[in-house]
């Protein structure tokens, strides 16, 4: 937790990237030996611990809008969202590594 409360923006951006990094969000659920199994338990984890995405996200509203996602994490989302069949779909994140996870996991279902 940061208490300093005169931290810098930069600082602050550089705390966040360094957790993240050191854990991509979910990762810990990631569980089995295939790659696939691993990003679908991670997944299946997120929505069991966290029901609300669905009511709060309202994925489906993304059809045919141009979407983009900022912090797409592991990509369990950005998943849902290429589901909905939005116009086009784009995703940030401040760590470079959970990138690799996002495209792998729209890659498995065929979305690139
Ligand atoms: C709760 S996780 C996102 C989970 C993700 N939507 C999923 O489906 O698994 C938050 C993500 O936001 C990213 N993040 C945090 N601050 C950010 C920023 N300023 N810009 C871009 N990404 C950021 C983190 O690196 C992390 O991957």
């Amino acid at each position: 937790m940061i208490e300093n409360k005169s931290i810098k923006n930069s600082d602050l951006k550089s705390a966040v990237h360094d957790f993240w990094q050191e854990n991509s969000c979910g990762e810990i659920y990631a569980k089995g030996i295939e790659y696939q199994e691993q990003l679908e338990s991670q997944s299946r984890e997120r929505y069991i611990l966290e029901p609300h995405i669905f009511e709060l996200a309202c994925f489906n509203e993304g059809k045919g809008r141009d979407v983009l996602e900022i912090g797409v994490g592991m990509g369990a989302d950005h998943l849902e969202w290429a589901n909905a069949d939005p116009k086009s779909l784009s995703g940030i994140d401040i760590t470079l590594r959970v990138i690799n996870f996002t495209r792998s996991r729209l890659e498995l279902y065929g979305f690139i």
